[in-house]
């Protein structure tokens, strides 16, 4: 079964042509990073025109590079649910309209499912059959999300763990912001931390319930950690910072903050683990499941290839395939609607 993927969540405009759920025949990826990088963050209304200008030049090429047209794919497969209000709307808009012209079933896809499956493509060997397998604990790490998810089966999702408050990704980016590195905060920290002391600064880790996180104490942590390391009050603003810090700290901070985060993700999971003892593998998804520092932390688990950690086509159209086996019918291309913020649960 060919499916087109076509995701536009974030600031990504993203088309692929995936096999099976499994092998990737194309995989397009537009990113508006330089756009954002000036602003330090996204801003929906450009994100949503950015989208509007790349969309279909990207389901273009998505279907040159695999050499396929129109007759050759079976399904399109897009991102609905959760995401910016505008972003959602350029990707499902043109899903649905591509489907009605090209008579092709269309299946809505929740974005963080469509991570999690990113662990079942492959762009190498396609007779590598090494999959997880189920029961399945999966830690969602992304810039909107952090989750552990318990999988019985396929298509299967029940919320185990959630945040409080801030993403771990949103984190990375907000501590990258105070020590004045550019956005996306978690490969920039990642860039910075290389040379720095990991253990300089002790950060706290958060006293959360259970399997639950919460993130913003962390960086309200960092705030004041570097506030203290070159002496000036609570008061001075946090933009201001970067001016005084030398880059031997912006480095020791940077791996300081990214040990901390991986311990606690770490932390968590092990918990996960003990009330979870069915649970044969462990799955990495999101767009921090980039960073190496949280690989060598589970040397056991399922990660993606890390180009296919942050948002893309491919992950879409893996998940979209696997909800097709579980008895997923399309659904109505004049109808279907967009979720900014639904469960994965729904
Ligand atoms: O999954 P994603 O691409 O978009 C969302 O669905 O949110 O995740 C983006 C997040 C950003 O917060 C970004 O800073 C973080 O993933 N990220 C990383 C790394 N690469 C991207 N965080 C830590 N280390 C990385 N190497
Ligand atoms: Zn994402």
């Amino acid at each position: 079964m060919l499916i087109l993927g076509i995701e536009s969540s974030c600031d990504e405009t993203a088309a692929a042509v995936v096999r099976d759920g499994r092998e990737i025949l194309s995989n397009v990826v537009v990113s508006q990073i330089d756009i954002f990088a000036e602003y330090g963050g996204v801003i929906p209304e450009v994100a949503a025109r950015s989208h509007l200008e790349a969309v279909l030049p990207v389901i273009d090429k998505a279907l040159t590079d695999a050499r396929c047209t129109w007759d050759d794919i079976d399904a399109i497969a897009v991102t609905h649910a959760p995401g910016l209000l505008g972003s959602l709307l350029i990707g499902t808009l043109t899903a649905r309209t591509l489907a009605i012209l090209h008579d092709k079933p269309l299946y809505a896809v929740h974005h963080l499912k469509s991570h999690v499956y990113a662990n079942w493509l492959s762009s190498k060997d396609v007779q590598d059959e090494t999959y997880p397998c189920f029961p399945i604990l999966a830690l969602v790490v992304s810039g909107g999300h952090t989750q552990i998810l318990y999988m019985k089966a396929h298509n299967q999702f029940e919320i185990i763990g959630t945040t409080h408050d801030d993403a771990v990704g949103e984190c990375f980016d907000k501590v990258a912001k105070i020590l004045g590195l550019p956005y996306p905060g978690g490969p920039a920290i990642a860039k910075a931390g290389k040379d720095g002391d990991a253990n300089k600064y002790k950060l706290p880790h958060p006293k959360m319930e259970g399997l639950d996180f919460s993130f913003s104490g962390l960086k309200t942590a960092v705030l004041r950690a570097v506030q203290k390391e070159v002496g000036v009050s609570i008061s001075y603003p946090s933009h201001k910072l970067k001016e005084l810090l030398k880059p031997q700290q912006i480095a020791d901070f940077a791996a300081s903050f990214q040990k901390t985060a991986v311990d606690i993700l770490v932390e968590k999971m092990r918990s996960a683990l003990i009330q979870y003892p069915d649970a044969k593998s462990v799955v990495i998804a999101g767009g921090v499941s980039a960073n190496q520092e949280l690989r060598n932390a589970f040397p056991d688990a399922f990660f993606p290839e890390p180009k296919y950690s942050g948002d893309n086509g491919a992950m879409v159209a893996a998940a979209c395939y696997y909800e097709v086996q579980s008895g997923v019918k399309p659904t109505d291309p004049y109808k279907l609607n967009i979720y900014p913020r639904i469960s994965i649960e729904n």
